[in-house]
């Protein structure tokens, strides 16, 4: 079987947002899949606040995306031709497979997903690698216990509003910020306790008025001035997971540092960053628990899907960054 893959590249480095000449569609040939290979007709593409990082050229924890190399994407698809029993034709897999519409890959480097567990763009969001960041930073980074008060900013996205949930489940107090009024309604209807409109003014005072006491554990997803009004909130103990700063990725400048930390020794506090694939060997056990609580009605796993094919993902990475998604932003390969 001989198919025309098609994808898109890195075709310039961007300086602030990607504008569309930062990408070129190019075609390609792909031959039969090799011993141990599959191809994969590409369903869904992952769009994550990170991608904008993955395109400059600095010491990060992957190498940069390479200029002429297809843009890197977790994404899911189905097994088209096989030369691994493990992955069969008609099999749903989910992996590195970049901003593409059919790929060969080793079998070994992809995930068997099941649909009948939960759709695949639920495989990119809550049960994956998103719910996976949720699940390890609230419990392993932010050591949360039963009954604590946790506030999370980016709560309506991706990895915001699992984290919620998780600690709800917990039985903890969550508040949570947000951009806009339909998406701070969706968090109570979800279960948060309370949920701030950043957009609405002065973050710092709705945090003391809905948490005098102060907060446990800041999930931090934002950085910028959101983190400052967390810090300014803090109780004696405090863990501050820092996940993301997604307010400066698209700086062309060095945004100013947090003006507040020394709050973090006011309140014996302490902020710690991790990287979500340093769990991999644990992610099992997140699938399990999410899965779980999406099972009994206790979590709601929600994602926004935007059509477009691999053509659409350009338009589809500014809009994370507009804020065009509640739950996983997802894009759909026809
Ligand atoms: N450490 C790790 O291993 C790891 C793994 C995955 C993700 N992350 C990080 O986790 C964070 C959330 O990722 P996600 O995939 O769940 O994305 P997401 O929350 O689903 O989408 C990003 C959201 O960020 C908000 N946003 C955009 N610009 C903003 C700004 N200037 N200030 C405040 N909010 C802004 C938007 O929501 P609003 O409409 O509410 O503004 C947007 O919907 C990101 O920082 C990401 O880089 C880290």
């Amino acid at each position: 079987m001989t198919v025309t893959s098609r994808q898109i590249r890195l075709a310039k480095r961007p300086v602030g947002l990607p504008d569309i000449s930062t990408w070129e569609l190019t075609t390609e040939e792909l031959p039969a899949p090799g011993p141990g290979q599959i191809l994969v007709a590409v369903d869904h593409i992952s769009i994550d606040p990170a991608m904008r990082g993955w395109l400059n050229d600095t010491r990060s924890y992957v190498p940069p995306v390479g200029i002429g190399e297809v843009m890197r994407a977790i994404a899911t698809g189905t097994v088209i031709a096989s030369e691994s029993p493990e992955r069969p034709v008609g099999s749903h897999v989910r992996g590195m497979f970049g901003v593409a519409d059919h790929v060969i890959v080793d079998a070994a480097t992809t995930d068997p997903i099941d649909p009948a567990i939960a759709s695949e763009a639920t495989w990119l969001g809550a049960l994956g690698m998103p719910g996976m960041t949720a699940y390890f930073g609230l419990f392993d980074v932010g050591r949360l216990r039963d009954g604590e008060t946790v506030v999370v900013s980016g709560a309506a996205g991706a990895v915001g509003s699992v984290v919620g949930q998780l600690a709800k489940a917990r039985g903890c107090r969550v508040i949570g910020i947000a951009g806009g009024p339909d998406k701070c309604a969706w968090l109570e209807e979800i279960g948060f306790d309370a949920a701030i409109d950043y957009r609405q003014g002065d973050v710092t005072a709705k945090l003391r008025e809905l948490v005098p006491g102060g907060i446990d554990v800041y999930f931090d997803n934002v950085g910028g001035e959101i983190l400052d009004a967390a810090l300014a909130n803090l109780r004696r103990g405090a863990r501050i997971v820092l996940c993301g700063a997604i307010s400066s990725y698209n700086a062309e400048d060095l945004p100013p540092g947090p003006q507040r930390y020394m709050a973090l020794l006011v309140f014996r506090a302490s902020m710690t960053g991790f990287l979500v694939f340093d769990y991999a060997d644990r992610f099992p056990e997140g699938v399990a628990a999410i899965a779980a609580l999406i099972d009994s009605g206790a979590l709601v796993a929600r994602e926004t899907v935007v059509g477009g094919g691999i053509e659409g993902f350009p338009e589809a990475l500014l809009g994370i960054y507009q804020g065009i998604n509640t739950g996983k932003l997802v894009l759909t390969v026809p």
